[in-house]
Parts: structure tokens; sequence; C-alpha cells
């Protein structure tokens, strides 16, 4: 299979693009290479050094003997975007290429609107590039968890679609949507903007409500090949931020009570996923939603699984909370169904003990590259903007629970 990585470059683009070549598919994809400069805007660096993007791809080509081929061109160009769709002539499209930090957008007016026209206008590009050059292909587009929102409603959250009686009658509707920053506003857009794609174009498209990923590689290779791995407050996310604070003797920090539920999946299983959805393709003019993630995990017990990993290694772990600067609930009730990729044959490999493990034996070495960027792994972008008075505080919020 013919598949166009968008984002190439990325945490997961990059694992994927090495992911699917390996396992037989011909790859290409497009990069600007934004993620870097807005991990360097954050005071930070990726954990693990990755090399610019002709030296991986000549790494891979050394190793495996392919070599994916790569457009370095900004996905918010619609001419470059559609000229890249029209040579490569894919079977299927990832989307990965948007940006993916809620922290990031909820810094103020610019950054908010960047995340959004960004997330919209590439998306954009994608859906009018596939009508015109590859009406056929199968788009796989990264959506997030966070688009249902936690905790508001208290039971399980379905795939994309409820089925309701109104008035007597029943229909299936798209579940409601209640996001928790802009950037997840901008997925909630963006998922609404590829169903409508596909009614209107005949698209066909798999929308990936995915949960938090983490991990630092899915096979054993060598650093050459590495992906990047994110630690600052807003690119790194919260069990690969644990680990990183493990790895240098930080507190791992829990924002306010720290009960907080999400879903998760090892990088490994990320990848899996998303080729079971790759080789099982929707018919045209279909969208559908599949929830992605492998377990849900209270972050606090998170927290004491990193924990327990540093003390196997003869780490001094501590955990602390701090106030949230958030504006989320702390303590909440989690459903979600999962059964679409298992129906298609998933099975989450469920050893979050292993996965740690080999994160903290991969990080270890760069202790020192992470303690240099240390301050980038306190949170300073507060959702409710200076000081806020409304937010309960840590205390009064343990209290509740
Ligand atoms: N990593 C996770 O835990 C996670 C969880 C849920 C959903 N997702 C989604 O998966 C996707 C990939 O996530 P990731 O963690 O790999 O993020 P990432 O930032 O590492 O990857 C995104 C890539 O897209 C590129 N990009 C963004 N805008 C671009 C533009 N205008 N032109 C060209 N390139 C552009 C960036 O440079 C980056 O390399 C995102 O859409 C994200 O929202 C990620």
């Amino acid at each position: 299979m013919r598949v166009f990585i968008a984002g190439m470059d990325g945490y997961l683009g990059w694992s994927l693009a090495k992911y699917l070549a390996l396992g037989g598919h011909e790859v290409g994809g497009a990069d600007a290479f934004l993620r870097r400069s807005w991990v360097a805007e954050m005071g930070s660096d990726s954990a693990i050094p990755i090399l610019p993007m002709p030296g991986r791809l000549d790494a891979f080509a050394a190793r495996e003997g392919v070599r994916p081929r790569f457009w370095e061109l900004d996905l918010r160009d619609s001419a470059a975007v559609r000229d890249a769709i029209a040579a490569f002539r894919p079977d299927a499209v990832v989307h990965l290429g948007e940006c993916p930090s809620a922290p990031y957008s909820m810094m103020d007016a610019d950054h908010a609107s960047f995340v959004q026209a960004n997330n919209l206008q590439t998306t954009f590009n994608l859906l009018y590039a596939m009508r015109d050059a590859a009406p056929d292909a199968h788009l796989v587009k990264l959506g997030t968890m966070g688009e249902y929102g936690y905790g508001h409603v208290d039971a399980p959250i379905p795939e994309g679609f409820v089925e309701v009686t109104m008035q007597g009658r029943r229909a299936r509707i798209p579940y409601p949507r209640e996001a928790g920053s802009w950037y997840h506003w901008s997925k909630v857009h963006g998922s609404y903007n590829v169903s409508f794609a596909c009614r209107l174009w005949g698209l066909r498209a798999t929308d990936i409500m995915q949960g938090i990923v983490f991990g630092s590689r899915f096979r054993d290779e060598d650093g050459a090949l590495a992906t990047r791995f994110d630690f600052d407050e807003a690119f790194g996310t919260v069990l690969n931020r644990f680990c990183c604070q493990a790895a240098i003797g930080e507190p791992l920090t829990l924002y306010g009570v720290g009960h907080q539920k999400r879903g998760f999946l090892p990088l490994g299983d990320s990848m899996r996923c998303l080729e079971l959805a790759l080789t099982n393709p929707p018919q045209r003019g279909e969208y559908r939603v599949f929830n992605q993630f492998a377990e849900i995990y209270d972050l606090t017990g998170l927290a004491h699984e990193v924990k327990a990993a540093g003390d196997r290694v003869g780490l001094s772990v501590t955990i602390e909370h701090i106030d949230n600067p958030r504006a989320e609930r702390e303590v909440h009730g989690y459903e979600a169904a999962h059964d679409n990729l298992i129906a298609l044959g998933y099975e989450p490999s469920l050893d979050l003990r292993g996965e740690i493990d080999r994160t903290l034996a991969d990080l270890l070495p760069h202790a020192a590259r992470i303690r240099r960027h240390r301050d980038a792994l306190y949170p300073r972008v507060t959702w409710r903007g200076g000081a806020d008075d409304t937010q309960p505080s840590v205390e009064a919020l343990a209290f509740e629970a």
C-alpha cells in the first residue's frame, strides 16, 4: 500500500514511516519541521537526540534498504500539498501534521489562532488535494479522545456516534463534544470538516480519537533512527514527562489532586492500530470513528508506576502535587468504548511496567540533556490566564474527593 504521512518528522510520524516501511508498505511524507521550532520556543529540546530528516532517511536506507520519499513543505500551502499528493498517488493519507499541544494553544490569542488556523488549514489542504488528485484514497485523520471531554457524562463514551431517542424516534447522531482547550476544539472542528467532505465528495475517512501515546520506541534500534521525545510542559505528554522527571531526580508533578483519568497506549500499539485502520479501509463516502487506546489510567496510579520503575533502577523518585494550570476535573469517572479496533484484530499490549522500564532505560543516558532544560518541565501556561481566584485550590479539591 502507498501511504502518505503528513507530519512525517513528528513523534508519531517518524515512527509510523519506519513501521509501515518495515511492514512492506511504500511510504512518502511531508513536514516543515515546525515541531522542532515549537519545542525550542518552549525553551526545550527532544530528550533523545534526533537527526535532521536527510540523516534519518539515510540511516533508515542504510539499515533497511528502503528510503521513504519526503517533501519538505508547509501543509498550509495548498498548491504544494496538491502537487505532492498528485506525484505520490497514495492509497492512503495519514494526517498527523497538526500542532498537537493544548498548553501551546492556551498561551495567548496569537497561539490560539495559530493552532486552530494551522490545524484547519492543513486538513483542508489535504482534503482538497485528495478530492482532486487521489479521490479513492483513504484519509486516516488523527483526532484525540480529548474531543469528547473528560468526566462530564456519567456513561461510557461511544465511538463517535450515539443512538438517541428524540420525540419517540431513534436517531444516530455525533456524540456531543466537550473539548478542554483551543487545541482540542481545533480537532473537533477538523472532525466535522472531514465528515462533511466525505458526504460532499464521497471521500473515505477514519477519524482516530487517540488516547495519550507514550514510550520512546516500538522496537530496538540505533540512535540514528530514534524518534523525538519531549518533556516540556507544552509538548511533553504526561507519562513521557514523568519518565523524564524520574530520570533526572525531579519530583513527578501531578496537577492538582491528580486523579484525572485518560486513555493511554504505547507507541507500538499506536503504530499497530494505525496499520489496522489503513489495511481495513471504509467504503467511499463513509466517515467512521475509532477510539484508539489500550487502557484507562488514573494519573496518580501512573505516577506510582513510574516511581516504582525508578526504584527498580536505584533512582529515588518523589511525587508532588502542584496547582493545576488547567481548567479540568481532577477527580472523575471515565469509561470509553474501543471496540472497533479490537474487532479488526487489535490486542492491547498491556505491558505498562515493561514500557516504562524500557523508556527510563532509553532516557537515562540523556539525563544531562534533560537537566539542561529542567525549567521547561514546570507549567507556566495557565488556562484561565494570570492570577485566578476562581480556580479551586488543591486543598479544596482534595476535600471534595
Ligand atoms: N502524541 C500523542 O500522544 C497524541 C495523542 C492523540 C492525538 N495525537 C495527534 O497525532 C498527531 C501527531 O502527534 P505527534 O505527537 O506525532 O505530534 P508532532 O508535533 O510530533 O507531529 C506533528 C508533525 O506535523 C508537522 N506539522 C504541523 N503543522 C505543519 C504544517 N503546517 N506544515 C508541515 N508540517 C506540519 C510538525 O512539524 C510535526 O513534525 C497530531 O495530530 C496529534 O494531535 C497525538
